[in-house]
This record gives C-alpha cells, sequence and structure tokens, in this order.
C-alpha cells in the first residue's frame, strides 16, 4: 500500500524591496499583465492546492496585505529583511514538521503549476532534504550560480556578489523555488551565519550545511528559462508581462479566438473570449472581461471588467468600462462606456458619445456626439445628436428615464430629474425640464422669425460702394 502523501505548505518569500526596480512601489506589487506580479504566483502556487498558504511580508507590509487580501493565506511578518533563509524562519511555528515545504520566492510570475508539481514529485522520489530548481541560462547574471563538483554533483550555491570570477562563468543558476523536509531544514536555517557581501542570512547555504551533514539534496535542471525568470528589472518586468500576454493569446487562438497581431494584442489571462470573434492590433483587455462568441473588435479599444454579448462589434478606439455591451450591439467608433453601463441586445452607440451609469433598451441608438448619465432609456428610442443629459446640478446626480419609442431630436439638453412617457416626442434643440406624457411633443426652444432682405439692408448701411462693385461682378 502506498503511504500517505505529507500535505504540501507552500511559503512564498515577499518581504523584500527590490531596489533594482528603482520604484517607490514594492517590486512584488509592481503590475504584471493587469496584476501585481506576486499574484501570479500566488495563483501558481495555489493550483496546487496546498494544505497551507502562507506569505511572508515586511516592506511595505500593509500595502501587501490590503493589495492581495485573502489570495496571500496567511500573512507572516518579517520585521526586518534579514535574507531569504531568516524570512523562512519567520514562519517557522506555523510549518507542520510533516509537511513537504514548498517555498518561493515571490518574483517569478511567468511559473506554472506542472514545474511545481515536478519539483514536488523528484523531491519525493529522490528522498531527499531539500530539493531546489535551477536552470541554465545565457545571462546569469544577478542569481545565485550552482557550483558542481568534477562529478556533477551538487557542491554548494553561490550568490552573485559573493562568487569568484570563475563562479560568475557558471551558466547553471538557482531559480529560487524549493522543497524541503521543515524538520529538517528549519534546524539548519536557525544556525546560519551572514558572511556575505550582503550580510544576510541566504537560504542558498543550507546547501553545503545539508551536504556537509551527509543530507541528499537534489538540484532539478529545468529546461525553460522563460518560465524561471525572475524579476528583478523594468526590463524583466516587461518580458515577464510578454510571456504571459503571449500565452493567453496562445491560449485564445487554440480555442479559435482569431488575433491579427497576438504581439500588439494584451488580453488579461483571466479574461475570456468566445470563438470565431475577431480581435484587432492595439486592443487591451483587462481584468475578469467575458468577451462573447462572433465578437469583432476593431483596433485600439480597451475594456476593462466588462461583459461583451454574442456578435457585438466594437469598432476603433472605444473604451468600455465595467459595462454590458449586449448581444448584437454595434458600438463605436470613438465611443466612451463608463462604469455601469447596460447596452441591451441590437442597441446602437456612436462616435463620440458618453455614456455613464445609463441602460439602453434593445434596439435604441445614441449615434452621435451625446451624453448620457444616470439614465434609464427603454426600447426602440432614438436619441439624436447632441444629446444631453444635465444630471447633475452641482451637488447631486438625478435620473432620467424614458419609457419605449421615445425620439429626442438633436441638440436636446435633457434637465434632470426628468420622464419621458412612451412614444413621446423631443423637438430638436430643446431644453426639456418638465416631464413629457406618454405620445406628447415636446418643444422648448425660441419660435423661428425670418426678416426678408436683412443681409442686402445690413450690407448697404455698412460699406455701400464697396457692396455694389461686388453686386456688378455677379
Ligand atoms: C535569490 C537567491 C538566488 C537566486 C535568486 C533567483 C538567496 C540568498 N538568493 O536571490 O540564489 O538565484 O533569488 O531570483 O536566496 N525576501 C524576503 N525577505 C528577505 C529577503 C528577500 O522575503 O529578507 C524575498 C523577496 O521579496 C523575494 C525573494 O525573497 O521575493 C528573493 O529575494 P531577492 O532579493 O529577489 O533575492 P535575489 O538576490 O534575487
Ligand atoms: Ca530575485
Amino acid at each position: 500500500m502506498p503511504r500517505r502523501r505529507a500535505p504540501v505548505v507552500a511559503l512564498v518569500l515577499a518581504a523584500g524591496k527590490g531596489v533594482r526596480l528603482r520604484s517607490k512601489t514594492i517590486k512584488l506589487l509592481h503590475p504584471v499583465a493587469g496584476r501585481p506580479m506576486i499574484s501570479h504566483l500566488l495563483d501558481t502556487a495555489g493550483a496546487l492546492k496546498p494544505s497551507k498558504l502562507l506569505t511572508v511580508i515586511g516592506y511595505q507590509a500593509d500595502r501587501m496585505r490590503e493589495a492581495l487580501g485573502d489570495q496571500g493565506g496567511a500573512y507572516v511578518l518579517q520585521k526586518e529583511q534579514r535574507g531569504t533563509g531568516h524570512a523562512v524562519l519567520q514562519a517557522a511555528r506555523l510549518i507542520d514538521r510533516k509537511a513537504t515545504l514548498l517555498i518561493l520566492n515571490g518574483d517569478l510570475p511567468t511559473l506554472r503549476p506542472a514545474t511545481l508539481r515536478k519539483l514536488i514529485s523528484r523531491h519525493r522520489a529522490t528522498e531527499s532534504v531539500l530539493t531546489l530548481l535551477s536552470a541554465t541560462i545565457d545571462d546569469p547574471t544577478g542569481y545565485g550560480r550552482i557550483v558542481r563538483d568534477d562529478r556533477g554533483g551538487l557542491e554548494r550555491i553561490v550568490e552573485h556578489r559573493d562568487a569568484s570570477a570563475a563562479q560568475r562563468k557558471i551558466r547553471e543558476i538557482n531559480v529560487g523555488i524549493y522543497c524541503a523536509d521543515p524538520k529538517v531544514l528549519l534546524p539548519v536555517l536557525r544556525k546560519l551565519r551572514p558572511n556575505n557581501a550582503q550580510g544576510e542570512f541566504y537560504i542558498t547555504d543550507a546547501v553545503h550545511q545539508l551536504l556537509d551533514r551527509g543530507a541528499r539534496v537534489t538540484a532539478v535542471l529545468h529546461d525553460d528559462s522563460e518560465e524561471i525568470l525572475g524579476v528583478n528589472t523594468r526590463q524583466e518586468l516587461t518580458q515577464s508581462g510578454a510571456t504571459l500576454y503571449r500565452r493567453k493569446a496562445e491560449a485564445l487562438q487554440d480555442r479559435g479566438v482569431t488575433l491579427l497581431d497576438p504581439s500588439r494584442t494584451w488580453i488579461d489571462p483571466r479574461a475570456r473570449v468566445g470563438p470565431d470573434s475577431v480581435i484587432y492590433p492595439d486592443v487591451i483587455v483587462e481584468g475578469a472581461t467575458v468577451i462573447g462568441a462572433d465578437c469583432v473588435i476593431r483596433p485600439g479599444c480597451r475594456i476593462v471588467n466588462s461583459r461583451v454579448g454574442r456578435g457585438a462589434e466594437i469598432l476603433d478606439h472605444t473604451v468600455v468600462l465595467k459595462s454590458v455591451v449586449g448581444p448584437g450591439v454595434k458600438l463605436g467608433p470613438f465611443s466612451h462606456l463608463r462604469p455601469g453601463v447596460v447596452l441591451e441586445r441590437n442597441s446602437k452607440v456612436g462616435n463620440f458619445v458618453e455614456l455613464k451609469k445609463t441602460r439602453l433598451g434593445p434596439g435604441s441608438k445614441a449615434n452621435h456626439l451625446a451624453y448620457l448619465g444616470d439614465a434609464t432609456i427603454g426600447a426602440k428610442c432614438n436619441i439624436g445628436a447632441g444629446t444631453i443629459t444635465c444630471n447633475y446640478d452641482g451637488t447631486h446626480k438625478h435620473p432620467t428615464v424614458m419609457g419605449h419609442g421615445v425620439f429626442v431630436g438633436s441638440d436636446t439638453q435633457l434637465v434632470a430629474p426628468v420622464r419621458l412617457g412612451n412614444r413621446s416626442y423631443v423637438g430638436a434643440g430643446s431644453t426639456v425640464t418638465q416631464d413629457v406624457p406618454e405620445a406628447a411633443l415636446a418643444i422648448s426652444r425660441g419660435r423661428q422669425r425670418n426678416i426678408e432682405g436683412w443681409v442686402d439692408k445690413r450690407n448697404k448701411r455698412l460699406s455701400p460702394k464697396k457692396k455694389k462693385k461686388s453686386a456688378k461682378k455677379r
């Protein structure tokens, strides 16, 4: 009978500042593909369903807690950042000694769950007390190097700053992911000394300490160098984002989405897009946006935390924020949906129209140059060019409510609160301050007066000679 597997405790090291980004913001909260860098790693760790997830925080601990919330599991405070070995020890009292301890640097946003599974299974198969992931990369600058003896056996890890010129030529590096038997590792960490260039307690020193005691330590060589990129610089930040966006694009293409140029399309890894949708270049899809099947998203659109129904078409340079675009809707070009907009099926919103907290009923249209805020508009209404809701009186916001089949003539101001009944009609250029009953016409503009011959009379008055000349010419 196989022995019952030990539960996995995942411990994420996230207390460091990350000075190489030259930023006032902690490194791990810098966004990569739309989320804090560390969120990707926490997702990866979470995918293993560990029995416990612990996150060591320190630098800007409050901001980390606030930004990550439940995602970080239980938080452990490392008051002073005295190195990765010291960080692990801060969580010691929360680590079940019988568990398999998985330790992860927080700055590995492109790591995949399968790689962690591989590490854990090698750790168990080799019955090691410590198993770490290594990789061979072209430019190992900054990483800890894996030093091996003549027969290829693991000897120690030397940090870049402590490495000799010869050791710096080693291209096998320490990725920053470890699997360990906490019973053995934790006592060794307690005996670490900060005898190194940074004066820190290095988890990596546990390697030779354990080997010196005859314990088994294994380095598992991983050959995907893209996945093990530890983000320390702005260039690596960009690179890891590009990797995550590329993976997302590939996954969508596999599911039947057409991307005209994946390298110029940024779709949040959390977003979903249905088959036979076509996405043009320079489109940015953020958050948990859901785009249905058979949609077309033209160039330059940004869609954030929104839902787009089947068969909708969003034309060039449209911004959609926290809104719902119903099936068959035509939206844009140059439209702006601010949060809280619902465009019901087959409605149309066109050029230079801004909407906020507004519901546009099925088949209704606002095709040109309008602002509709805090409005509820029924089915099959037509909102003329230049219509605006005056929804704000300087202190409060007020609603505009329209029934079905309402026609609002161009250049109308709807001074809220105001209601327009079913099938009512507003003459162009009106300022509507009172409710309009069902099927009524509202018109509130100055009556037009034509003064015959006015232009000629005026010209005579101003410069009689000059005007006569030009009149002769004609
Ligand atoms: C570390 C490894 C190095 C490896 C590299 C991979 C050590 C000593 N070195 O170096 O061998 O090649 O990662 O990227 O471990 N942290 C804390 N508390 C601290 C210090 C760091 O929680 O006191 C956290 C950081 O927030 C970060 C992680 O530990 O998430 C690694 O720290 P970092 O400073 O990036 O280590 P490196 O110098 O890159
Ligand atoms: Ca690092």
